[in-house]
C-alpha cells in the first residue's frame, strides 16, 4: 500500500493536500474542521498587524461557468487580506496549535514596506507557536497600492530585501507566495531562495477581469456600479499553474536542491495534485476547489492519488516527485527529436509515413465539436 506521507523541512504531513491561504482558513473554527476533515496541512488567511487598514467590500467574487453544464470553472475575487484583528489572531492559532499539537499550522502574513513591521509579525506570530510562515509577496488587488502584496512579489529586489528581514529573526521554515504576474517567475524565486526563505509557493491568482455586463456595460463584480481588476483562480488557471511550478522547480531541483515547492492553482483532484508533483511540487494547496466542494474534498483526492501511485507501482510521493520535469524540453529540440523519430520510423517502415499533420476545416470543426461536448 503506497504512502501519501510527507516530510517537509522536518514538519511532517499526513498527505500532501494543504489548505490554501484564502476563505477556507478565515478563522480558528474552519482551521479546525480542515484539520478534523483530514488536511496535511492549513495556510490562515493571510493576517497583517493593523487590520483597520483593511477594508473589503461586497460583493467581491465573480465567476465564469461552462457554458453547458453550468460548472464554475474560472473565480474572480477582489477580497484583501483578512479585516480581523491582529490580536485575535494570535489567540486563535495559540488555540489551534494547542487542540492540535500534531497538525501543521502555517501563518500567512503581509506588511507594508517596512522593516520593523515584518519582524514584528514574524516574531509574533512563531511566539504563539505555528509551525512555518508564508510571506504573501503576491495578493494581486487592492494591497498593492499600499505597495503589498504583488507589488514586492513583482520586483525581486525588494522581495529579496523583505525575505532577508524575516530569514533574520525566523526560527521557523519560511515559504515565499509568488505572484504569476510577471514575466519570470525564476526571478522572484530566486530572490526568495536566496534570501533564505526555505519554500516558494506558487501560484496566487491571476489579475483578470471577469466579464462586462452587457445589461449595464459595467465590469463584474460591480460595487457601486464600479469595479476593479482582481484575481483569477479554480480550474481554469491550472495550466498556467503548471507551467509557472515547472519553471520554479527547475530553479530548485539546479541551484537549492534542499528547498521546496507548493503547487497552487486549481487543483480539485488527486490526478490534479499528481500533476503538480510529477512537475516538482512537494505539497499542493488549495482554496477555490474548497470553496467549491467542501473540505471534505481531501478525502476523495487522498483516494485518487493513493489509485494513481497503484497504478505505476509509486511507493511514496518521492518515487515521482518531479518525475515529468525530464520532458519538457526547448521547441528546438523537439524539431531534431521529430525528425529523429521520423528517420527511425521510415527506416523499419516507409508506408507509415504520414503527410504533415495539417488540420482540414472539417477536423477543426470535429474538434470543437468533442471539446464542446466535454
Ligand atoms: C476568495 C479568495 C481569497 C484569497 N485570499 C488569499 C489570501 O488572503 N492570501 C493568499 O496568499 N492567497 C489568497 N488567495 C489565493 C489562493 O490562496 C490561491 O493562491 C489561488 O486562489 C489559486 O489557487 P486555487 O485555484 O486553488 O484557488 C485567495 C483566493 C481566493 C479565491
Amino acid at each position: 500500500m503506497p504512502t501519501l506521507e510527507t516530510t517537509v523541512h522536518g514538519l511532517k504531513l499526513p498527505n500532501p493536500f494543504v489548505i490554501a491561504s484564502g476563505p477556507p482558513g478565515t478563522n480558528g473554527k474552519v482551521i479546525g474542521r480542515a484539520f478534523d476533515e483530514g488536511w496535511g496541512a492549513v495556510v490562515c488567511k493571510t493576517i497583517s498587524l493593523d487590520a483597520d487598514k483593511v477594508v473589503n467590500v461586497q460583493p467581491r467574487y465573480a465567476r465564469l461557468r461552462a457554458r453547458q453544464t453550468r460548472e464554475i470553472i474560472g473565480w474572480e475575487n477582489i477580497e484583501l487580506i483578512s479585516d480581523r484583528s491582529f490580536e485575535v489572531w494570535l489567540e486563535e492559532l495559540e488555540a489551534v496549535k494547542n487542540k492540535y499539537p500534531e497538525k501543521i499550522l502555517i501563518a500567512s502574513i503581509m506588511e507594508e514596506y517596512c522593516h520593523d513591521a515584518w519582524v514584528e509579525i514574524t516574531e509574533r506570530c512563531q511566539d504563539v507557536g505555528v509551525d512555518a510562515l508564508e510571506l504573501n509577496f503576491s495578493c494581486p488587488h487592492g494591497l498593492p497600492e499600499r505597495k503589498m502584496g504583488s507589488a514586492m512579489g513583482e520586483d525581486p529586489a525588494m522581495l529579496a530585501e523583505v525575505a532577508g528581514w524575516v530569514n533574520a529573526v525566523a526560527k521557523i521554515p519560511v515559504w515565499a507566495k509568488l505572484t504569476p504576474n510577471v514575466t519570470r517567475i525564476e526571478d522572484p524565486a530566486r530572490a526568495a531562495l536566496r534570501n533564505g526563505c526555505d519554500g516558494v509557493s506558487a501560484i496566487n491568482t491571476i489579475r483578470s477581469v471577469l466579464g462586462v455586463n452587457l445589461e449595464t456595460l459595467r465590469p463584474e463584480p460591480q460595487v457601486a456600479g464600479y469595479s476593479t481588476p482582481g484575481g483569477y483562480s479554480g480550474r481554469a488557471v491550472m495550466p498556467i499553474a503548471l507551467r509557472m511550478c515547472l519553471e520554479i522547480a527547475r530553479v530548485i531541483r539546479d541551484e537549492f536542491p534542499d528547498r521546496t515547492l507548493s503547487g497552487i492553482g486549481g487543483v480539485e483532484t488527486g490526478q490534479d495534485a499528481a500533476q503538480f508533483i510529477l512537475l516538482g511540487a512537494d505539497t499542493v494547496q488549495v482554496c477555490t476547489g474548497v470553496m467549491k466542494f467542501g473540505y471534505q474534498l481531501v478525502t476523495q483526492m487522498c483516494e485518487q492519488l493513493l489509485a494513481f501511485m497503484e497504478q505505476h507501482q509509486f511507493e511514496s510521493l518521492e518515487d515521482f516527485q518531479g518525475h515529468s520535469l525530464q520532458y519538457i524540453t526547448t521547441h528546438q529540440d523537439l524539431v531534431a527529436r521529430q525528425a529523429q523519430a521520423r528517420a527511425a520510423e521510415k527506416a523499419s517502415d516507409p508506408a507509415m509515413i504520414q503527410a504533415d499533420d495539417q488540420w482540414s476545416g472539417d477536423d477543426f470543426v470535429d474538434q470543437s465539436e468533442a471539446l464542446a461536448r466535454g
